[in-house]
């Protein structure tokens, strides 16, 4: 090992990470990156659990090397996360401040989402904290990186479910309506549609016209197809699975038709070697670009080079689908 990755600009001695918002696998690679990255620059480095509920609750502990030991491969994030209304309040930051100030934190690290990158933003407007954000969120919608942690493992899992469920539409010839997550992005949705060869992709960026799916159908069914599938990203605006296959089912009555919801099996399991890669060297660049003097940013990748984004983009700005994409899947389906 060289020690050309050693740096000792900055003044930061200790630096703290947490997890936030809904989890996504390829949060303990960034955790177990940032952890030995920080000792190997000689930091001291603490985990906060809960992300901003623990550090409201001054939860936070003292990460070694071997605490990270073997967690690259499990899905969810060993300091656990939550979604803490509490933090949203003036009063529960300045609770917050004062436990990373209690324990001399100089600098956090924040794996997360944009809400949670709000939430980092206002710590460092309203008390100068040194903070960094890493992108993860199985959505893959945040602006400022081609790729968020999580994603990769999501769309495979939601891959695997969507081929499994597609042998058995077959055999029977049912019209299938898939729900996959994505309350306000279709990236999920438009990755597993054209993965899986979906009839037709609906996504929270495109009106929903449930007579025109219908008349699709039926030239569908004019060429002899055996089975349907229907991929429903679950920020439908003609509402979830169930209901748009209420609505076609209305149209449609000879049709047989089930739903199958994906749901939070699609946050869970084992990351894939994408995720875990993007996730242990966007860990590494995190805390070297701390102890360079950076901060305030949230560290992505575009067209494989590292990317710093200002946090105030990361939830004023949103990461939008391919448009073409949506054309593409719905040619080559027919
Ligand atoms: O983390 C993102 C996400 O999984 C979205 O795809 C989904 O809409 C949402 O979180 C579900 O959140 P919760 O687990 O809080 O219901």
């Amino acid at each position: 090992m060289t020690d050309s990755n050693k740096i000792f600009v900055s003044n930061i001695k200790k630096i703290a990470v947490l997890t936030s918002g809904g989890d996504s696998p390829g949060m303990n690679a960034g955790i177990r990156a940032i952890v030995r990255t920080a000792i190997y620059n000689r930091l001291k480095v603490f985990g906060i659990k809960r992300g901003y509920c623990g550090l409201i609750n001054d939860e936070i502990i003292e990460m070694q090397s071997h605490t990270v030991s073997k967690i690259i491969s499990d899905g969810g994030t060993i300091l656990k996360s939550s979604r803490c209304p509490e933090f949203k309040e003036p009063e529960g930051r300045k609770k917050a401040f004062d436990n990373l100030r209690k324990h001399e934190i100089d600098a956090l690290v924040v794996l997360g989402g944009n809400g949670s990158f709000k939430g980092a933003d206002l710590l460092r407007k309203e008390f100068n904290m040194t903070v960094i954000g890493i992108p993860c969120t199985i959505d893959n919608d945040i602006y400022g990186t081609d790729f968020t942690i999580g994603f990769d493992t999501a769309i495979n899992t939601a891959v695997t479910a969507v081929d499994k469920i597609r042998d058995t539409a077959d055999s029977h010839n049912i019209l299938f309506f898939v729900e996959v997550m994505g309350r306000h992005s279709g990236f999920i949705a438009i990755n597993t549609g054209i993965s899986t060869g979906a009839e037709a992709t609906l996504l929270p960026e495109v009106k929903t016209n449930i007579k025109e799916l219908c008349n699709y159908l039926e030239i569908e069914r004019r060429k002899n197809k055996t089975s349907g599938i229907i991929i429903v990203a679950e920020g439908d605006d003609e509402g979830d699975a169930s209901e748009i296959a209420r609505k076609v089912k209305d149209r449609l009555p000879d049709y047989e038709t089930r739903v199958t919801t994906l749901g939070h099996v699609q946050r869970g399991g084992s990351p894939t070697s994408n995720d875990r890669v993007l996730a242990s060297i966007l860990g590494f660049e995190a805390v070297r670009a701390l102890l360079k003097g950076k901060e305030g940013v949230m560290i992505g990748q575009i067209n494989k080079e590292i990317a710093f984004t200002p946090l105030v983009e990361t939830y004023t700005k949103h990461d939008k689908i391919n448009r073409n994409w949506i054309e593409i899947s719905k040619i080559i389906s027919i």
